[in-house]
């Protein structure tokens, strides 16, 4: 080990030749000029050699990550990031930074911050700039940018993140479409967007018995092809909602590590391709003879790999699959269309009723087996958790995937905080402001009841339900109560209070809930849903605009 008061001083300078010293101060200026830099306090801490650090890559030594010249021992943090087992020990004894490319939601300001207490030394400076001319050098051809591939997108789309790609659709473009076009469908990548020959691809499907990835029997292997030609299409209209959807109202009550989505994560589309449990038949499986045996989960993995090759995955309950009516498929089109590449092409799954963490993109695998997907986004991900629950004391083990969702509503029209004039043309019938959203449940309950108010809820007004089925004397036909899984739009016109009117002008707050035909109803407040996940907040909808009236 190298003192840092020898490497700062003159000393340390001297030891490094002239030219070296201004490649590394050249290189240090453009990489800052780039990057946020963690301020080295470098009397403080001792130097590391890279070969120091690099030894220190299991919990048994020590986790060692270097980060922007800086090093620290993340042995203690690993054991209560969500991300743990994956995605931080990828870097173990090494620099984060490519990883943090990948996955840069790392860049977040927040955990710069927390790794601040984790810092136990700075890298040596020739082995640092070492990195940076690497760095530099495949800067220039190109080779450092996993996302160079992504596809472009609408420029309609909110984007939460760009590396990878997160966008949601502003609130206003969801009620106007029963099925969402495509191209302002919410996108949630956690990877880069892998880029598939439509002749190379290749679905397997596999036996995995003793939950060894690397043990897998392959039974049987298709074609996109095979898929659109040897089966009977379906097509089935589903929702699909990312578990984040609403993160922000949770966040305002405590923060959150993870996207801030609104209400736009969520989008209805037309689903088309073959049904698993047909291409499951085709082989001779079928529930009987395998259902309570083995297969107790279907998981599935994706094309889209992180560094160290693990490609995104997660499962569903094999019961799902195997019951008749619930079609889950492996859909090669979306809105009548081939799958766009943000949204799985060629394959993807889509699991009505499922939260879409579930529905895996660009599906490469389909894996039979008696227990849940062990990828990190089954495991350590997309489950929540009690208030109480922090990152210190969170247990992913004891808390259930999250599968069918909650009953969900929003106000999509007017936006939260919008600035509204109305004109006060018609004094006597009194004045009123259109108001839209979306309902929707998991599981396949269909949407029975929408209330809006604006008195904070003292009361309620029942909205008028669109897309909803209709029997032969006009009203709701209930018969698919426990088979839809497309959302239900609805619309009210809500009165402006005469204190308002009189006012000309003010806020107004407006609050919806949605009941499911189980009538099961929103919770009221987000403080009780919390949870260090930021995961299915379903409370009560709440927004605020600014009414001129004139
Ligand atoms: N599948 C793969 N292979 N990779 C992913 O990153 N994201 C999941 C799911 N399937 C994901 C994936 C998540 S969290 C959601 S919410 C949905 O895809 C989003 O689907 P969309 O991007 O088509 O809207």
């Amino acid at each position: 080990m190298i003192t840092g008061a020898t490497i700062v001083g003159v000393g340390g300078l001297l030891s490094l030749r002239w030219a070296d010293f201004d490649s590394v101060h050249a290189l240090s200026k453009s990489y800052k000029n780039e990057h946020h830099t963690i301020e080295h306090d470098q009397k403080k801490f001792p130097t590391y050699t890279r070969n120091e650090v690099s030894r220190h890559n299991s919990v048994d030594t020590g986790v060692w990550i270097t980060f922007k010249g800086n090093v620290y021992d993340i042995t203690k943090f690993i054991s209560h990031h969500p991300g743990g087992s994956h995605t931080i020990m990828m870097g173990a004894g090494g620099d984060v930074e490519p990883f943090w490319q990948t996955y840069t939601v790392h860049h977040a300001n927040e955990v710069q911050n927390l790794l601040r207490e984790y810092q136990i030394g700075v890298l040596d400076p020739t082995d640092h700039m070492k990195e940076l001319e690497a760095k530099e050098i495949s800067k220039t051809i190109g080779e450092d940018d996993p996302y160079s591939g992504d596809p472009t997108r609408s420029p309609l789309l909110t984007v939460l993140s760009k590396k990878p790609f997160n966008a949601e659709t502003p609130s206003k473009l969801l009620p106007p479409t029963y099925l969402t076009p495509t191209e302002v469908f919410f996108v949630r990548n956690h990877l880069p967007v892998p880029e598939v020959d439509p002749q190379d691809y290749r679905l397997s499907v596999c036996l995995g018995t003793d939950g060894d990835p690397d043990n897998l029997q392959v039974l049987a292997e298709f074609t996109l092809d095979d898929l659109k030609t040897k089966f009977e299409p379906h097509s089935v209209d589903s929702v699909i909602q990312c578990s984040g959807n609403r993160r922000s109202d949770l966040k305002r009550i405590k923060e959150i590590k993870g996207l801030d989505w609104k209400v736009g994560a969520i989008g209805n589309a037309r689903w088309t391709g073959v049904r698993l449990i047909d291409l499951l038949k085709s082989l001779g499986i079928d529930s009987e003879k395998y259902q309570e045996q083995i297969i107790k989960h279907i998981q599935m993995e994706g094309l889209d790999c992180d560094m160290s090759g693990q490609s995104y995955g997660a499962s569903i309950s094999s019961d799902l699959v195997f019951d008749q009516k619930k079609n889950v498929i492996l859909a090669y089109q979306m809105n009548g269309e081939p799958l766009t590449r943000d949204h799985g092409y060629p394959v993807r799954l889509v699991a009505p009723g499922v939260t879409g963490a579930r529905n895996v993109k660009w599906l490469s695998k389909v894996i039979l087996s008696h227990e849940e997907s062990n990828s990190h986004w089954q495991r350590k991900d997309y489950k929540s958790f009690s208030p109480n629950v922090d990152m210190f004391n969170l247990n992913f083990d004891e808390s259930a995937s999250v599968q069918d969702t909650p009953v969900q509503s929003a106000i999509c029209d007017p936006a939260d905080g919008e600035r509204i004039s109305l004109k006060n043309t018609d004094e006597k019938s009194g004045l009123s402001l259109p108001v839209r959203g979306y309902a929707f449940s998991g599981g396949g309950k269909m949407i029975i009841r929408v209330d809006v108010s604006v008195d904070g809820g003292k009361s309620w007004i029942t909205a008028k339900l669109e897309d909803v089925p209709k029997d032969e004397r006009g009203l709701p036909d209930y018969t698919n109560r426990n088979q839809t899984y497309s959302w239900t739009r609805w619309s009210i016109d809500v009165p402006i209070s005469d204190e308002l009117v009189k006012n000309k002008t003010g806020q107004m707050e407006i609050l919806c809930r949605a009941f499911d035909s189980a009538y099961n109803s929103q919770p009221e407040r987000p403080e009780t849903i919390w949870n260090v996940r930021g995961v299915m907040n379903n409370s009560w909808h709440k927004i605020k605009v600014e009414l001129t009236i004139q």
